[in-house]
Parts: structure tokens; C-alpha cells; sequence
């Protein structure tokens, strides 16, 4: 970790530490990050254009307990071992930071369904981090805050800030200029989700995994690879006009090519099911009828529609009629991980 710098006055006694809680919103890309230029330090091959929300979040209570074995970390009341290897790049860092060994005690929950493709990674390790430096009395500034979530995840990096964000690829081996900025804050243009739950299971492959088999098997990883950065100027231009139709047309090509890219690894993902490429149909008609609104899918297969919102009660209603939608979350756009 370069540039980073502990605060000199929060230098705290074992065994005195109060709990701190963080909260993070989930985002979702408009243009997709997909492959690793080091999975190691997870440095995306990629940049990418995201919108954080405000209706579904993770919330992150740290507490620091001296008298611990070693950390640990629950989510949704569970110990989660998996979690807490990620989150033990960041521990170590921050405990580096604030010359400290003594553990953490961790426990995230959200307030939405885990690993159905909902980027609750995202939302979980900002939140993580924002509290994780708090408790241990280290000051960071955001762009170290993104730096540090990366470790968790890398679309985690995009939840420290609110509103439309981009992650930079950055091109450091060290991995300090791989960091998210912020593009314009959710009032800029307050756009409306209705994402569509069509399954509540965790069993699609994980997106590091994904993203892995993709870049080591898929013949056109390297096409995906050089057309982004066409993709994100495009997109940054619709944000900063708030044109609706280019906006629609960049977010809905970068879902396809990404979900295409990964049906071309071998073997190939399919994240859809029949609902969501029925959700896909629909969304394309009502647009086509006048209706703003567009659609992207992550790494499992849920629907987002992103919409203006004198929209949204339409298409809700319409998305709530499809056979294979169990039910219906809706948000705006919302501020970055903060303090609670
Ligand atoms: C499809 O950030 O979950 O949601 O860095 O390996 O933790 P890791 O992956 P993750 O991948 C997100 C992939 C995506 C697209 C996106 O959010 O940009």
C-alpha cells in the first residue's frame, strides 16, 4: 500500500475499543468490469461505470477484541470463511497502518438476498473497510478507501462513493492507481431500479471465477479487452448529458457483450434462465414503445431495469407479470459508504 499515512491521534487502548458501524450501498454497472490483470492484487483488466444505490445495503459492525484468537467475520449471522480471507488483506493493511495486532470481531449483514448476483461483495467490503479503518483509528482518504475494498472485491471499490462512479484499470503493478472516482452524484440524475429476483439460490459461478475461466479460455477476451475504453467514454458523455437513449444503448451493450464474452468460455456460463431473458424481451418492447428504460444482468440472473422515474410504476407492474419473477426490489441511486 503506497501514500497511505496512519492518523496520529487515534491511537487506541486494547480492550477500550467501542463497536463502529459502516454502511455501504450495493452498485451495479452500466459498463461492466470482467477479467483481471492480476487476480492476485484483483487489478481489473478493465475500467468500469457504475451507480450506487440506496435501497440495498450492507451493514458492517467492527469491533476490536484483544483477548481473540484471531478475527473474525460473519455475514448474515453466519461465519463466513470465505469472506474472511478477503477480508484479511484488508485487516493486515490497516493493522499495518495503525502499527496494531489485535483482532477484529466482523459481523456484516444485508438487506438483500447474498450471492444471487446481487454485488452484495460490493456493498459488504465497503462498508467493511470504512468501518475497519475507523475502528482501528486510521484516516483514509476515499481514493485509499477504494484501493483497500478492491482487496475485497473489485466492484467493492465502486461502493465507496455515491452516484455514478468509475473504476480505473489503472496501469501500477502495485496496484494504487486501480481505484474508483466519482462521476456525478445520484442528484445529478436520480434514475430508478426495479431489479427483478428470479431465483433466490446461490449456485451460478462466482464472478472471480468467472471472470477467470473467461480470461484464460475465451477466444475474444482480448477484443473485450480493447473495446472498453470506447464503451466508457461513450457512457461518461451520456452521464454528464443525461441522454437516456445513448445511455440505454452503451448499458445494454456491455451486459450482452460481457454475458457473451462469458458463454464463450469454456465451458461456457450461462447466467440467464428463461425469466430473465424474458425480462430482457420485455424491457427491449417497452423502450421501444416510448417507455424509458433499460436493462443490465450481472453474474447470475437477475434483471435490472434502469429507469427514469416516471417510468418506474410501469415497469414494475409489467416485470411483476412475467412467469419466473418471484418479486420485485426497487431503489434509487444513493450516497457512498459512511460512518453510522
Ligand atoms: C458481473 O467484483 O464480484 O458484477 O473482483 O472477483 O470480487 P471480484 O469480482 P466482482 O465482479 C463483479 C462482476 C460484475 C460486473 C460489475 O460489477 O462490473
Amino acid at each position: 500500500m503506497t501514500g497511505m499515512k496512519p492518523s496520529t491521534d487515534h491511537h487506541m487502548l486494547p480492550g477500550l475499543t467501542r463497536t463502529v458501524t459502516a454502511r455501504a450501498g450495493a452498485n451495479f454497472a452500466l459498463v461492466k468490469y470482467w477479467g483481471k490483470r492480476d487476480p492476485a492484487l484483483n487489478l481489473p483488466a478493465v475500467g468500469s461505470i457504475s451507480v450506487t444505490l440506496d435501497g440495498l445495503y450492507s451493514r458492517c459492525r467492527v469491533r476490536l477484541d484483544p483477548e481473540a484468537a484471531g478475527d473474525s467475520v460473519r455475514v448474515n449471522g453466519r461465519d463466513d470463511a470465505a469472506a474472511a480471507r478477503r477480508a484479511g488483506r484488508i485487516l493486515e493493511s490497516v493493522r499495518a497502518l495503525a502499527a496494531s495486532q489485535v483482532p477484529a470481531r466482523i459481523e456484516s449483514d444485508n438487506n438483500f438476498p447474498t450471492g444471487a448476483g446481487l454485488a452484495s461483495s460490493a456493498s459488504g467490503f465497503a462498508a467493511l473497510v470504512t468501518a475497519v479503518a475507523a475502528a482501528y483509528g486510521v484516516s483514509l482518504a476515499p481514493a485509499q478507501m477504494s484501493e483497500l475494498a478492491r482487496l475485497g472485491s473489485g466492484s467493492a471499490a465502486r461502493s465507496i462513493w455515491g452516484g455514478f462512479v468509475e473504476m480505473l484499470p489503472g496501469v501500477r503493478d502495485d496496484g494504487s492507481d486501480a481505484v474508483a472516482r466519482p462521476l456525478a452524484d445520484p442528484e445529478h440524475w436520480p434514475l430508478e431500479v426495479v431489479i427483478a429476483i428470479t431465483d433466490e439460490a446461490v449456485k451460478t459461478v462466482a464472478s472471480t471465477e468467472g471472470m477467470e475461466r473467461t480470461r484464460l479460455t475465451s477466444p475474444f477476451y482480448s477484443a473485450w479487452v480493447e473495446h472498453q475504453p470506447a464503451q466508457l467514454d461513450t457512457m461518461r458523455r451520456a452521464i454528464a448529458e443525461r441522454d437516456f437513449e445513448q445511455m440505454a444503448a452503451i448499458a445494454e451493450a456491455s451486459a450482452l457483450t460481457m454475458h457473451g464474452l462469458a458463454m464463450s468460455a469454456r465451458p461456457g456460463l450461462i447466467y440467464f434462465n428463461a425469466a430473465t431473458v424474458a425480462c430482457l424481451h420485455r424491457i427491449r418492447a417497452l423502450r421501444a414503445a416510448g417507455v424509458p428504460v433499460c436493462f443490465t444482468v450481472d453474474a447470475g440472473p437477475q434483471v435490472k431495469a434502469i429507469c427514469l422515474p416516471e417510468a418506474a410504476d410501469r415497469v414494475a407492474s409489467e416485470l411483476a407479470d412475467i412467469p419466473g419473477v418471484l418479486r420485485l426490489t426497487r431503489s434509487g441511486l444513493g450516497p457512498g459508504a459512511r460512518l453510522e
